[in-house]
């Protein structure tokens, strides 16, 4: 009887928090259409602009989140101050990363995998990082919520509280960076090679 060595599970090897970009048999269309030539594309229609602005909009708020939490814990933000700007942009942050994770399961990637099947696989990738980021979208609730709740307690406490919550937000903007730019590197070039229309995601009306 043979012995068969285990293959590299592609799910984990291409896992959010291990991959470093896609592997080669992804990059045919990238390799096509480099990010250098993305603005100026004719193919690059309202959809993928829109969409396109809102990671960029995630980004930003991922670095505004950020530093905010920076200079509470540098004592520059009282505790009172630290909640009214970090409560609204945190819940804004997670609830539309939720919204745009539906749209594109439901709706997006379907289209996608069928136009090109050597990407399907991508977009199982992509997909498994929605997950992964959900995971972390709730570990980040959860601790943001525990330091609010250590706002008006002793300095132990909420300093614990800081790195717990550090630790999970910290976690889940380093997955949701890595996805934002493997996914505008798998659906970009894809938009830029067939056309918003003919891949059924232009914007009507
Ligand atoms: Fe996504
Ligand atoms: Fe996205």
């Amino acid at each position: 009887m043979a012995l068969e060595r285990p293959t590299d599970n592609d799910t984990e090897v291409l896992a959010l928090a291990r991959r470093n970009g896609w592997p080669d048999d992804l990059r045919h269309l990238i390799a096509r259409y480099p990010r250098e030539q993305w603005q100026g594309h004719a193919n690059l229609g309202e959809m993928a602009r829109f969409w396109l602005s809102r990671h960029d909009m995630f980004r930003e708020l991922a670095g505004m989140i950020q530093e905010i939490e920076t200079q509470f814990r540098a004592g520059a933000l009282s505790p009172e101050q630290f909640a009214r700007v970090f409560v609204p942009r945190l819940q804004f942050m997670l609830s539309q990363l939720d919204l745009h994770h539906q749209i594109e399961d439901f709706h997006h990637f379907p289209l996608f995998r069928a136009a090109d099947e050597r990407l399907a696989r991508g977009f199982d990738v992509l997909e498994g990082d929605h997950h992964a980021i959900h995971a972390d979208m709730e570990k980040t609730a959860e601790t943001a919520n525990a330091l609010l709740r250590a706002l008006s307690g002793d300095g132990d406490t909420l300093r614990r509280r800081g790195d717990d919550y550090a630790d999970a937000s910290g976690a889940l903007i380093k997955g949701l960076i890595r996805h934002l730019d493997d996914e505008e590197d798998l659906v970009v070039p894809l938009i830029l090679d067939r056309g918003e229309e003919a891949l059924g995601v232009a914007h009507h009306g």
